[in-house]
């Protein structure tokens, strides 16, 4: 592929998310492919400011596909929202040769990059790399999947035990601004309830749901509660609805950061080394400020402009499946 691109700059940023390592192999390996030097960038954009950055080939992302966090490090960098911050920035990058970026991050990541890019001209593409799937434009983010999987394997643990004492169980998982892992994890774990940010339930109606439990002699139940809940968090719903309820004896997990480690899925494997090769041959192809992501099971360039200003929408089908299904 006939580009003026030398050296590529790829890093991690924000939250780390299970497959962002196989999706940095994907983006060392694709480039080395196609004849251009790579250069990992430490611990996002504070490695890019404090120029900590190495030289990668082929092998040093030799057996990291199926690990879960990021070698590379991640952090959220205050400095890089200061325009003199991604002045230090850019002066590295150019310092190292550095002409084009792959950023592996979330909402927050690609913020940043996009200031840098009205800033600086540099090509970038980037790989949506988040547990939230939180991000327009592409219908499933690197490490969603994982995540997923993981609360419903908690979820199935939580439910034998809640079982086992007529217990109800208020589970909170992750996502700040984002109901994607409550409502998958809820319909796959069997949640009677499922509270997420993006819709409006009242507290009533969910009191009067879980009464209905110790009327029709319910022996257990479980409510999956997102993190950025507007009824308040798993904590404070379980304390509320102890104020009313006689019937069953409540609990509370927190699932937290559990979340986000562990072995990547297959699903999440291959999403990761398809993105990782489509941002190298987007980049070589032109494309120079754009998000990759994966739309009907075929990769897509997303404008950057338009990601930013949507926020994925929740799954409205899952939605009204897990209200059928929560009697
Ligand atoms: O954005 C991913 C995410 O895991 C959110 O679901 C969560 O709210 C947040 O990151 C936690 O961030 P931190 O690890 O910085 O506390």
């Amino acid at each position: 592929m006939e580009s003026s691109i030398s050296k590529i700059g790829v890093f991690t940023s924000g939250g780390d998310a299970p497959g962002m390592n196989a999706a940095l192999r994907a983006v060392v390996r694709a480039a080395i492919y196609y004849k251009k030097e790579v250069y990992g960038i430490m611990q996002g954009y504070e490695g890019m400011i404090a120029g900590d950055m190495v030289k990668l080939g082929a092998r040093s992302v030799g057996n990291i596909l199926q690990r879960g966090g990021t070698i590379l490090k991640s952090a959220r960098s205050q400095e890089f929202r200061t325009k003199e911050g991604r002045e230090k920035a850019f002066i590295n990058l150019q310092k190292n040769g550095i002409d084009a970026l792959v950023a592996i991050g979330g909402d927050g990541t690609f913020t940043g990059l996009h200031k840098l890019l009205e800033e600086y001209a540099i090509p970038a593409v980037c790989i949506p790399g988040t547990i939230d799937n939180d991000i327009a434009g592409t219908d499933y983010t690197v490490g969603f999947d994982t995540a997923t999987n993981t609360a419903v394997e908690a979820i199935d643990k939580i439910r034998d035990t809640a079982l086992s004492h007529n217990r109800l169980f208020f589970v909170e998982v992750m996502g700040r601004n984002s109901g994607y892992i409550a409502i998958n994890s809820g319909i796959a774990g069997g949640a009677v309830a499922t509270i997420i940010p993006e819709e409006s339930m009242t507290l009533e109606d969910l009191f009067a749901k879980l009464d209905e439990g110790g009327k029709t002699n319910k022996k257990s139940s479980l409510v999956v509660v997102a993190e950025g809940s507007k009824l308040g968090g798993a904590l404070e719903l379980a304390k509320k609805f102890s104020e009313r309820n006689n019937y069953f004896d409540i609990k509370v997990t927190i699932l937290g950061h559990l979340q986000r480690g562990g072995a990547p899925t297959y699903f999440d494997r291959v999403l990761a080394s398809k993105m990782g090769v489509a941002a190298i041959e987007g980049l070589l192809k032109g494309e120079k400020d754009v998000m990759v992501g994966i739309r009907d099971n075929k990769i897509v360039y997303n404008d950057f402009d338009t990601i930013m200003q949507h926020h994925h929408e929740i799954d409205s089908e899952a939605l009204r499946i897990s209200k059928i299904l929560s009697i």
